[in-house]
């Protein structure tokens, strides 16, 4: 794989089923191939805050014998131009176009994190931040989060549910849950984007207004009634995304949303997900985070399986 920015990326590389076998592979046996990457460097740019990617994605790359360079852009680094044919009198000091070309210089393969600005929905929905950085980095990209999807989240996602299915088709709900802030749609479209592809029966569930992109969830059953997607789900995956229609717009924080126990006894003993950090008591009961259901912890943990199936594939890619 040159990129991996979504699923795309692994079904037309490795495939699917090869890429989730290689990842249960390396769940049971991390230190399987710690050569692989000696003497390849991967730099992690982070435009936007993060915990889980930051450090498992380190993780991974330990893993493969790789070292690892992570910069956090305006903080430790300058602040980046990302626009086109701009007078720079503004705040930003340097260029996408330099900064990703310089730290091609310097790593085999580059991890960029961009979150939607949430302003206009066409700059984010081209992913004009990260589009910039494989145009003119010249080695491979990863996207640790970009505008529209967070494919390294969804493949541990699946991961996850692959690992805990007590049937060979589980029925998934993706149910949106309110939240103070506007958040992007990133995790949702990917988690559908990646559902779709899977062999399990997959419910999306939110307000009127809250329709996610349809090129993300075409062929996916949608309801407005969340306790009737709960019965007999196997798997619940909570999450907050601000309006795609009124875009980055905030149309309900009905509280009526947040998953509860007394949801969760409507559904066939579901494991709850979420990809983390989570507003308790907003997104999710107490009861229900802290409860048996909760599989949140082995969900950020398969974060390092799926970077390191990812980063294996690229290594072997950049071998040829
Ligand atoms: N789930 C996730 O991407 O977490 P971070 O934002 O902490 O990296």
């Amino acid at each position: 794989m040159r990129r991996f920015t979504s699923i795309a990326d692994i079904v037309s590389g490795p495939g699917l089923a090869s890429a989730l076998t290689d990842a249960l592979t390396l769940k049971a046996e991390p230190w399987r191939y710690p050569e692989v990457g000696r003497r390849k460097t991967l730099g992690l740019l982070f435009m936007n805050p993060s915990l889980r990617t930051r450090m498992s994605t380190q993780k991974a790359a330990t893993l493969l014998g790789m070292d690892t360079m992570v910069l956090n852009a305006g903080s430790d680094s300058w602040t980046l131009e990302t626009r086109d044919g701009v007078i720079m009198e503004g705040g930003a000091t340097e260029h996408i176009k330099e900064a990703a070309a310089v730290m091609g210089q310097y790593c085999d393969i580059l991890g960029i994190r961009t979150f939607a600005g949430l302003q206009d929905r066409d700059a984010d929905y081209n992913e004009r931040i990260l589009e910039s950085f494989i145009r003119y980095a010249g080695v491979p990209v990863v996207s640790l989060e970009s505008a529209t999807r967070h494919p390294l989240q969804s493949f541990a996602d699946l991961i996850t549910i692959e690992t805990l299915k007590r049937k060979p088709r589980p029925k998934v709900v993706l149910t949106w849950a309110p939240h103070p802030k506007a958040l992007p749609q990133a995790v949702a479209n990917s988690f559908s984007e990646w559902m779709m592809q899977a062999d399990v029966d997959f419910i999306i569930t939110h307000p009127d207004g809250y329709d996610l992109a349809p090129s993300f969830t075409q062929g996916a059953v949608v309801t407005h009634d969340q306790r009737a997607a709960f019965e007999g789900a196997d798997f619940i995956y909570a999450k907050n995304w601000s309006s795609y229609t009124d875009y980055g717009q905030i149309l309900s924080k009905d509280m009526d949303w947040t998953v509860t126990a007394e949801k969760m006894r409507l559904t066939n003993d579901a494991r709850f997900m979420h990809c983390l950090p989570v507003r308790r008591n907003m997104i999710v009961a107490d009861e229900v985070l802290d409860g048996p259901w909760s599989v949140v912890i082995e969900q950020a943990a398969n974060r390092v399986v799926s970077a390191q199936t990812m980063l294996l594939h690229m290594l072997r890619e950049l071998a040829r």
